[in-house]
């Protein structure tokens, strides 16, 4: 069952996790919020800011929604907390994402999968790339992307940077505690599993200390790339 009126992209963005995850995502134009009443969910807090800012949080919050029916369970509200970040059910874990016009959740539940992260981005371009790039990579990754070609740059570098959000996500959800992208070490595994490692450089709670090691999975098409940690 689908929520009325609301076109979802039709398949899962993960389809290869073989993992209990209940996803939705959504393109959205830029009037999307002008058909949904200010008693919307959430939307009283939106008043002031940007139509663009508008259309992302009701696209992720309406992607909640389908998430949770594709789980079958009645869908809830979300609220934010001080800090941003969804507050989930007690059950629950899930992750919102979006960029440009496309808005993307997946949710499981906590008895099955202990904690969750998404990501997408749209491409980064080569300009934005060069700026950015010394407070995204680490040491290591920047002499990794070094030795790749450009197109294979331009790829790389989004799903590295968007796989440091998505970490990020996972480790915030589990610990309250933020890292910075210096404190993550990314490894891309081309292979036809498209799942990335991750390694934390720094302690930050007793479960997960300096060192620590895990995996994640990467999507991407003509408009973005997704990630996803567990
Ligand atoms: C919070 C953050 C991760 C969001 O990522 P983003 O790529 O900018 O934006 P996205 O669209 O992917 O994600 C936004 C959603 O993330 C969720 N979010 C916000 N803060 C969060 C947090 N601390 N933990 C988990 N999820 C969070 C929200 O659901 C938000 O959507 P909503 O406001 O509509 O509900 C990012 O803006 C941020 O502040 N990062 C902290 C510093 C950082 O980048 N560190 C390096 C990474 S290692």
């Amino acid at each position: 069952m689908n929520l009325a009126g609301i076109n979802f992209v039709e398949n899962n963005v993960f389809p290869l996790t073989n993992l209990p995850i209940y996803q939705a995502s959504l393109e959205f134009s830029p009037n999307f919020f002008e058909q949904f009443s200010p008693t919307h969910d959430g939307f009283g807090n939106l008043k002031s800011t940007s139509n663009k800012r508008k259309n992302e949080f009701i696209a992720g919050r309406l992607c909640v929604k389908q998430a949770f029916i594709n789980m079958g369970v009645h869908p809830k509200p979300i609220p934010v907390t001080a800090d941003g970040a969804p507050l989930w059910p007690e059950e629950i874990v899930g992750s919102i994402s979006h960029t440009n016009n496309f808005a993307f959740s997946a949710l499981a539940r906590k008895k099955e999968i202990s904690g969750l992260g998404i990501d997408t981005e749209a491409w980064i371009d080569k300009k934005r790339i060069k700026n950015v790039v010394e407070f995204v990579a680490t040491k290591k990754e920047t002499n990794w992307l070094k030795r790749q070609t450009l197109s294979k740059k331009i790829k790389l570098f989004t799903l590295l940077f968007s796989a440091k959000e998505s970490v990020y996500k996972y480790f915030y959800s589990l610990t309250k505690t933020s890292i910075d992208f210096e404190d993550l070490e990314i490894t891309i595994e081309e292979n036809p599993a498209n799942q990335f490692r991750f390694k934390l450089l720094k302690n930050l709670s007793v479960e997960f200390s300096k060192g620590y090691e895990g995996t994640g999975w990467y999507e991407h098409d003509l408009h973005r790339v997704y990630t996803l940690t567990l």
